[in-house]
């Protein structure tokens, strides 16, 4: 058995600060699953998704056991789709999975808070559904939290798509790929 960390998020685009979670997280987890969606709740993108997929396949590349994947849907659903079990060795326990999110500063807790405790709750409630079993233990998908190294926890990428679009020079708040990228798409 081992411990898988999903670490979602709409990366629009990726920022060092990004980068620098997805290097500790692999220092940590046997594998990280970089997952990718649009969200909703955020007007204006940049990128495509297709497009932010790639800037993270390739920025990530060089670290050992860290994969890239989009996203529709629920991040519990992602998440439980993870947990698999080697089909060569079925006595073994199946692989565990947790979410791991970065918080940069108190004003992210209150939602990342809510978030965490609401995909424990739904998680835990389809699941047990499924073993018909509403005592047995760790069901739940728990969410674990990482403090942002203090140098980035100015960056985000909402002021880096900001930034872009008034020609600012990003080479502190994005990997050199992304650099690029920006460049490319916003002629500056
Ligand atoms: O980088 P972001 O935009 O802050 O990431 C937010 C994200 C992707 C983690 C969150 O919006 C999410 O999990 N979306 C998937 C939809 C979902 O599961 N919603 C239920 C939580 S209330």
């Amino acid at each position: 058995m081992g411990i898988i960390a999903v670490y979602p998020g709409s990366f629009d685009p990726v920022t060092l600060g990004h980068m620098d979670l997805i290097q500790r997280a692999a220092g940590l987890f046997d594998q990280v699953i970089v997952g990718v969606l649009i969200n909703a709740d955020k007007k204006s993108p940049l990128f495509s998704l297709e497009e932010r997929v790639i800037m993270l396949k390739d920025a990530c590349r060089d670290i050992p056991g860290v994969s890239v994947e989009s996203f529709e849907g629920l991040l519990i659903d992602f998440v439980r789709s993870k947990r698999t079990i080697d089909p060569q060795n079925t006595s073994e326990e199946p692989d565990r999975v947790v979410i791991i999110r970065g918080l940069r500063e108190l004003m992210d807790f209150d939602m990342e808070l809510q978030m965490a405790q609401v995909n424990r709750i739904a998680s835990r409630c389809i699941a047990s559904r499924e073993v018909d079993n509403e005592n047995e233990t760790g069901l739940e998908i728990e969410t674990l939290f990482l403090p942002t190294d203090p140098k980035y926890s100015h960056v985000s990428s909402s002021v880096v798509r900001e930034y872009g679009r008034y020609g600012v020079p990003l080479k502190e708040f994005v990997p050199e790929n992304v650099l690029q990228a920006i460049k490319t798409k916003l002629n500056k």
